[in-house]
Parts: structure tokens; sequence; C-alpha cells
């Protein structure tokens, strides 16, 4: 049985009272939410504060990017150790935004996802089409590559080393989303890609996550699916009225 998640990637949005407060309203919900893992992703300069307010429940915490070396002259660079410190036990890699915003290839998406490990964080692994990808067919082989290259050489031990997020970046804040059945096809598509890197236990144990507009009123179609195992979620995190809605939501994946 895989136990969902709910995430929320809040990107970078939100003052740090805001955050705080919110950090707060999904803190206090979280006790009342069990079967559910609930991971926030703040801003990286709100991650201390947000980690003062979640430690000793059972809120985890999220990094959005890191660096892959450890530590040196990298200026705006943030690394595995720093998060770790500063109390993460996850790091989205990949995101589509760090692909196509800021270039992020394949290769640097690997080193990312190879040092999340070294420094013990567990990677939330994005991929994700483009629209025009979808239109012309190439859906499948994108997805295909994004995954053999970005997870090259990661050696996960445990089922509980890696998430993955698909994210179709058609589907990101654009209001449109993915239908379950659309989103079941390409997570069945990479767990079937997981299989052959890492065999049958592990293919079996590794949540995959759906992201791209995700709200109150569509989780329950995406959690019924059978190889949907949670939520990546953007713009509803930030609201901790939808947020806890969508987290759930995801229950009813855990009491099917
Ligand atoms: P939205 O939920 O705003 O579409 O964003 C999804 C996302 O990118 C989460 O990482």
């Amino acid at each position: 049985m895989r136990t969902p998640v709910a995430a929320g990637n809040w990107k970078m949005n939100l003052t740090p009272d805001a955050a705080e407060a919110l950090a707060r309203a999904v803190h206090d919900a979280a006790p009342g939410l069990p079967g559910v893992e609930i991971v926030l992703c703040p801003p990286a300069v709100y991650l201390a504060s947000v980690a003062r307010v979640v430690s000793n429940g059972p809120v985890a915490l999220g990094g959005q990017n890191l660096y892959w070396e450890a530590e040196g002259a990298f200026t705006g660079e943030i690394s595995g150790h720093m998060l770790r410190w500063v109390g993460c036990r996850y790091c989205i890699v990949g995101h589509s935004e760090r692909r196509h915003v800021l270039k992020e290839t394949d290769d640097e998406v690997n080193r990312k996802v190879r040092a999340a490990q070294r420094h013990s964080l567990v990677p939330i692994f994005c991929v994700g089409e483009t629209r025009q990808h979808r239109e012309s067919g190439q859906m499948e082989e994108v997805i295909t590559t994004q995954v053999r290259r970005g997870l090259d050489g990661f050696a996960p031990r445990a089922s509980g080393d890696l998430v993955i997020a698909y994210e179709p970046v058609w589907a990101i804040g654009t209001g449109l989303t993915a239908t379950p059945q659309q989103a079941d096809t390409v997570h069945r598509l990479v767990r079937g890609l997981i299989r052959q890197l890492w065999g049958d236990a592990l293919a079996a144990g590794i949540r995959i996550l759906y992201g791209g507009s995700v709200k109150p009123d569509n989780i329950e179609g995406l959690v019924a699916q059978p190889d949907i195992d949670g939520v990546l979620v953007g713009g509803a995190s930030l609201k901790a009225e939808a947020f806890l809605a969508i987290a759930r939501g995801c229950r009813l994946r855990s009491c099917s």
C-alpha cells in the first residue's frame, strides 16, 4: 500500500507572515488527516520559519531546488546539506519551471537527483511533456527520456527514497487538468520504466504524484486512479482551506 502524498509547492509566492500563517494552519490540521503524508515546499528564504512551525508534527518540509555541490563558491545556490540542516526531508528536482524557464537540462536534473540522495533528501523528481509534445505524438518519448536521463546512476535502496511527479507542462497554472485517465496512462508508463530500471518491488512501492491545476473539485477523480499516489499542488496550495481539502481528498485513496 502506497501512502498518498499531498505536497504543496508554494513556488515564488507569499510574504513571510503569510507563509508562517499558512504553515501553521496546515500544521494544526494535519493530525486530523492520518493516512496522508503532507509536504510543504516554501521558498528557500522561508524554510527556517516554516520549519519552526511544523517541527514535532506530521508535516514534512521540502526545498524547491538544490545545487549538486555540497559547499563553496556558488553564489545564489543552496546545497543539499543546507536543506537538511534547516529540516528538509524532501526536495523538488527538475520542476518544469526550472526546465523551461531556467533552462535546466536533463544532465543538470540528474546531478541534482543524485546530490539529493547523497544528502539524504528524498527527491520529488518531476517530469512532463509540453502541449506541443503531446499534440505531435511525442509524449511517450519525452517522458521516457526524462525518466531515463534524470534517474541515470540513481540507486534507491527503498521505495521511500524517491517520489516522482508527473506534471504535464500544459496543465501547470493554466486551469487545464489532465483527465484522470490521461494522467493515469502516463503514471503507468513511468511505473513501467521504473520496473525496467529497478524491478517489481521498487516499482510497486515508489509514489508517483500528479501535478497541474489540482483543485479540491478534481482531486477525487485523480486519486481514484490506480497509479496516482497523490498530488503536487501549486496555486491551490497557497490557501489553507483549498490545500487541506485536497489533502482530505487524498485520504479517499488510503481508505479504498
Ligand atoms: P498549479 O497547481 O498551479 O497548476 O501548479 C502545479 C505545479 O507546478 C506544482 O509543482
